[in-house]
Parts: structure tokens; C-alpha cells; sequence
């Protein structure tokens, strides 16, 4: 089998102590995998920049304050427009729900548009520009008067539509292996008529012409109680940029923590990165007691991105044993394990597989 090239970009904090663990879980496999860690720093290294668009897959752990132009250089400079962050219980997991049993969606986060990134400024400067601009009560931005910030939230019908497209074929896909084949559409266009209501419109128009898919749409407040009161009835979460990355915490939980939620984000032609929905954790790092299922979840969602669809299958089986075992897991989840052995346990059940 052709060797495969990885970049591993481990951030800062535990960001650093999960991609340590999962890099030396994926050269335990045997896999003809390649790791190369060329340097972060502020700003990215070109040599950096290019390894990565260069790579088969990119695994990258968490940024803090001192790594934050990673993130921003993998998500917004190279357009990593679609966010997947599958939620999904293992049994053994720690939920705080009384039946989590079959909680298994995907949360799609449009990564690009919204109001993200800050795009933001002096209140003096817009109402300079636009003294007129009223809200729906009439009110005029020059009443706020000039002291202050604001932020610019942007929509558009080629972000809408090619995150929509993304989100009906990943529930087409779903929907063949046994899923529903619905696609929950997530806004609040009841007060963001322009932008969220765009949106909205947009993705319940590409769902229904992609054909053999329900669509049903919630205002994300109303979201957040379902996906905690009904989680098993989510197929394809979409989401809102902002809205995703507030959501995608939550769902994280209900499934048991924020340590076991992975993410793929895939940009144009196929270039995509892989990392956990968490971030350095501050609080816990240094420690060795980071859960590293979030990194090692992801790191075979990049296996499967890079064709190697039945060896993600057994890492995601190695993982669910571990949950099942409960013996090696990691604080957050009632154990005492270190990040590494618990990395190390999966790895051994992979290889028993
Ligand atoms: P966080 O996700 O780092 O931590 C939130 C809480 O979850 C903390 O109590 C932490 O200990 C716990 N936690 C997170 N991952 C865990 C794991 N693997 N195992 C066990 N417990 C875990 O969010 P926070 O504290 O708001 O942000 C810290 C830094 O991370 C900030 O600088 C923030 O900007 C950055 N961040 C980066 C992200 C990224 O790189 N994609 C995402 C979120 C935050
Ligand atoms: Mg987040």
C-alpha cells in the first residue's frame, strides 16, 4: 500500500498531549503512515503552510492564545468551509442524560460566513457610513451614539448553497446505511430575517430539490432544549456558524464530554484537516489526563478521508471497547488513566481486533 503522508499540528495545552498519544496509537497500527511535525509558530511557517496543503491529512490538536493563527490558518485562509463534528454514545461513556443509548448525528457547522470570523469596529465608524441603517423597530444605528464596537454578520447564496449541498449528501449517504435521512436545519431567522433567514430559505430549497430527504428547521434556542430533549431523532444537525460552535459543545456533553467530540473540516477539492471540538484546556494541561478520544476519533475520520475507510472502521470499534471495558479511561470519564495509556489501550484492542 502507497504510503501515506500526515501533518501533525498539535497546538498548544493538552492539544499537545492528545496529538502525542494518537501519533503514537497510529504508528502502533502499522499503517503506511508518514507523520511529519514541521514547527507552528506565529505566523505559520510557509514550509508549514506547505507540508500541510501538501498532506494526505492534517491532524491538529487545540490552539490557545499563543496558537491561534494555526486554527485560523487551517479554518479561514485555507476556507475549510464544513465543519462535521459527529456526536455519537459509546456505551461507557459518562452522559449526563438517563438514555443516551443511540444518540449518533452529525453536527454540520458551516465554518466560512456568519459572524465569524470578527470582523468588527468602532460603532463611530459604521454610523459615519450608514447614520440611517434602522433595526425592525425603527430605530437608527446614530441613536447608539458613537461610543462602542459593533460586528458585521455576512450571508451568502454560495455559502448557503454549498454548505446545503454538503449537508443532503452526507444524509443521502447516512440514509443508506439505515438513517433517517434528515437534515435539521438551525437559525434564528425569527430575528435575523436577512442573513439567518437567507440561510434558512436556501438550505430548505437545495434539501428538498436534492429529493428522498425530510427538512425540518429550529430557531437555535429551541434547538439546544431538542437536542437535549430528542437527540436521537438528529440525523444532519446544519448549522450556522456560530450557532455550530456553541452546539457542537453541547452535543459533545450529551454524548458524554467535550474530550470525545472529533471534527473533519473539509475546504475546496478535497483538501481537508481533522481535529477535536475542544480547545488547550488551560485547566487540565500538563497533566497527562486529557481524554484523547476527540483526537483519536478524528484521527480516523482522516483515515477514511485518505481511503482507508475499513481501518477507521476497526480504530472507531478499538475505541467503542474501550468505553465498553471501562478500565482505561481517563478522569473525565470516572477513570484514572493517563492520556497516553488510555491511547495505548486502544491501540492495544485495535490490535486484537
Ligand atoms: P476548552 O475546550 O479548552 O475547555 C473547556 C472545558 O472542557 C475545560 O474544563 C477542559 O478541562 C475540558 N476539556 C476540554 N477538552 C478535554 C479533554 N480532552 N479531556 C478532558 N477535559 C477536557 O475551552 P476553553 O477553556 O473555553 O478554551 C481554552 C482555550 O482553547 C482558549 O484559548 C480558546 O480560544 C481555545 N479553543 C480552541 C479551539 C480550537 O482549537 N479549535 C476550540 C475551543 C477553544
Ligand atoms: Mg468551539
Amino acid at each position: 500500500m502507497a504510503m501515506k503522508t500526515v501533518v501533525a499540528l498539535p497546538g498548544e495545552g493538552i492539544g499537545i498531549e492528545v496529538v502525542d498519544a494518537t501519533c503514537e496509537l497510529l504508528m502502533g497500527t502499522g499503517l503506511p503512515l508518514k507523520i511529519l511535525t514541521p514547527p507552528q509558530g506565529a505566523p505559520l511557517p510557509e514550509e508549514t503552510k506547505q507540508a500541510a496543503r501538501e498532506a494526505d491529512g492534517v491532524l491538529f490538536g487545540a490552539a490557545g492564545p499563543a496558537t491561534s493563527p494555526v486554527v485560523s490558518w487551517l479554518r479561514w485562509e485555507m476556507s475549510a468551509w464544513a465543519g462535521i463534528r459527529p456526536i455519537r454514545f459509546y456505551p461507557g461513556m459518562r452522559s449526563p442524560l438517563a438514555e443516551p443509548e443511540g444518540i449518533d448525528y452529525i453536527l454540520l457547522r458551516e465554518n466560512s460566513e456568519g459572524i465569524y470570523p470578527g470582523r468588527e469596529g468602532q460603532l463611530a465608524d459604521i454610523v459615519r457610513l450608514m447614520p440611517d441603517l434602522s433595526d425592525r423597530t425603527g430605530r437608527t444605528l446614530k441613536e447608539y451614539g458613537t461610543e462602542g464596537r459593533f460586528a458585521v454578520k455576512v450571508v451568502t447564496p454560495r455559502g448557503a448553497e454549498r454548505i446545503a449541498r454538503f449537508a443532503a449528501d452526507l444524509a443521502r449517504k447516512r440514509k443508506a446505511r439505515g438513517k433517517p435521512g434528515k437534515v435539521t436545519c438551525v437559525t434564528k431567522s425569527n430575528v435575523m430575517r436577512q442573513t439567518d433567514g437567507l440561510f434558512q430559505e436556501i438550505a430548505e430549497r437545495v434539501v428538498r430539490e436534492a429529493g428522498g430527504l425530510e427538512f425540518e428547521h429550529f430557531h437555535v434556542d429551541d434547538a439546544a432544549r431538542r437536542l437535549v430533549r430528542f437527540p436521537r431523532s438528529m440525523d444532519v444537525v446544519l448549522c450556522m456558524n456560530l450557532y455550530g460552535d456553541i452546539l457542537s459543545d453541547l452535543g459533545a456533553e450529551t454524548a458524554g464530554g467535550l474530550g470525545l467530540a472529533p471534527s473533519a473540516n473539509f475546504g475546496d477539492d478535497g483538501w481537508a484537516y481533522f481535529e477535536s471540538v475542544h480547545g488547550s484546556a488551560p485547566d487540565i494541561a500538563g497533566r497527562g489526563i486529557a481524554n484523547p478520544t476527540a483526537t483519536i476519533l478524528s484521527a480516523a475520520l482522516m483515515l477514511e478521508h485518505m481511503g482507508l475507510g475499513a481501518d477507521a472502521q476497526r480504530l472507531e470499534a478499538a475505541v467503542g471497547r474501550i468505553y465498553r471495558d471501562g478500565k482505561t479511561l481517563t478522569p473525565d470519564q470516572g477513570g484514572t488513566a493517563t492520556t497516553r495509556a488510555m491511547a495505548q489501550a486502544v491501540l492495544a484492542a485495535y490490535r486484537n481486533a
